[in-house]
């Protein structure tokens, strides 16, 4: 007898409205794997992008699907050869079909004292994606780095993570979100015309990191003067300008450990700017796809 549950699902590729609310079976956690009762899973671009077909080519899957990769919850199935957690513990982390009642975790970790579960839903895959960027485009303490679309999820845990790391940051950001980015310690500026004048009065650039895929790669080569000092996780037209195109997840269960640190020592702090249940799914896909997110969008369960 498998239990049953709610969860967003597709049975074809397309626009919002393919998704729909249905009743499922409920997942097992296989071995290394553990179960929680979502309480919360953050909405990613990714998201949305595997609902429109988008990795088809690349990394196919067959339909109907679940969608999401986030999660917060409370583990209530532990898999073979798991060591370390036990039902009833808060964890966030990665998985697959995670705007469910229940959902199957590959990467976790233990929740920060004091952070919700709303909140906890929008770390996991923006602070891998933070660290792994950081690290590949190899900028140093005391060097500046320029964050092209700096106020979403990737960009505010890019930002923080190297005010930690004594990295000087100029982000840029539309009109409201400038003071957004200046309280997260960046200098800060539009991407309207004239943006490469005013980040040139802003400082001199070392390494460049393109997140908002907006057609930037050309000025941050010649703002670093160097492709290799520039990554783009946006734009796959990167490589015709020497620049590498970051793809390829690393370790989401260290990023959730040194975020957890960086959480607790009051040093990283993701803010929601809203929260949908999961009959909104739809709406959450559409105000993502617009590209005007500032920190996280987080489905409820
Ligand atoms: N390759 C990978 O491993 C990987 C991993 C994670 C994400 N991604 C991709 O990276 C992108 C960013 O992800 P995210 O989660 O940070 O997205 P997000 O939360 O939706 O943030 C998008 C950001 O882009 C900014 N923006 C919009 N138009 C812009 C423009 N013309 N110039 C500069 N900035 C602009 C927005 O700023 P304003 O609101 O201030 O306009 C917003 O801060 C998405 O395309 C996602 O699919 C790739």
């Amino acid at each position: 007898m498998f239990g049953r549950m709610k969860r967003v699902s597709f049975a074809e590729f397309g626009g919002p409205d393919v998704l729909q609310l249905v009743d499922a079976e409920e997942p097992h956690a296989g071995p290394g794997q553990v179960r929680i009762a979502v309480r919360a899973a953050g909405v990613n671009p990714h998201d949305w992008r595997v609902r429109e077909g988008q990795f088809q080519k690349t990394h196919p899957i067959e339909l109907p699907a679940g969608v999401g990769l986030d999660a917060s919850g409370v583990v209530d199935e532990v898999g073979v050869g798991v060591e370390g957690v036990a039902i009833g513990d808060h964890v966030f982390g990665e998985g697959s079909s995670t705007y469910a009642e229940f959902a199957v975790l590959s990467a976790w970790a233990r929740m920060p004292e004091g952070l919700t579960f709303e909140e906890a839903a929008g770390y996991p895959s923006v602070v891998e994606t933070a660290l792994r960027i950081i690290g590949q485009v190899g900028v140093r303490s005391g060097q500046t780095l320029l964050v092209s679309g700096a106020s979403g999820g990737v960009g505010s845990a890019v930002l923080q993570i190297a005010r930690v790391r004594g990295i000087t940051v100029i982000g840029t950001a539309g009109a409201a979100n400038q003071d957004y980015l200046r309280g997260l310690g960046a200098l800060a500026t539009t991407y309207d015309a004239g943006w490469v004048e005013r980040v040139c009065q802003l400082g001199q650039v070392d390494a460049a990191l393109d997140l908002a895929g907006s057609g930037v790669i050309g000025q941050l080569v010649e703002l670093t003067g160097d492709p290799q000092k520039v990554i783009s996780i946006a734009d796959l037209g990167a490589p015709e300008h020497g620049v590498r195109f970051s793809g390829v997840a690393g370790s989401v269960s260290e990023a959730l450990a040194e975020a957890a640190d960086l959480i607790s020592g009051g040093k990283l702090h993701i803010p929601v700017e809203k929260s949908y249940t999961l009959a909104e799914a739809a709406a959450a896909h559409i105000d993502s796809h617009a590209g005007h997110t500032r920190g996280r969008r987080v489905m409820v369960v």
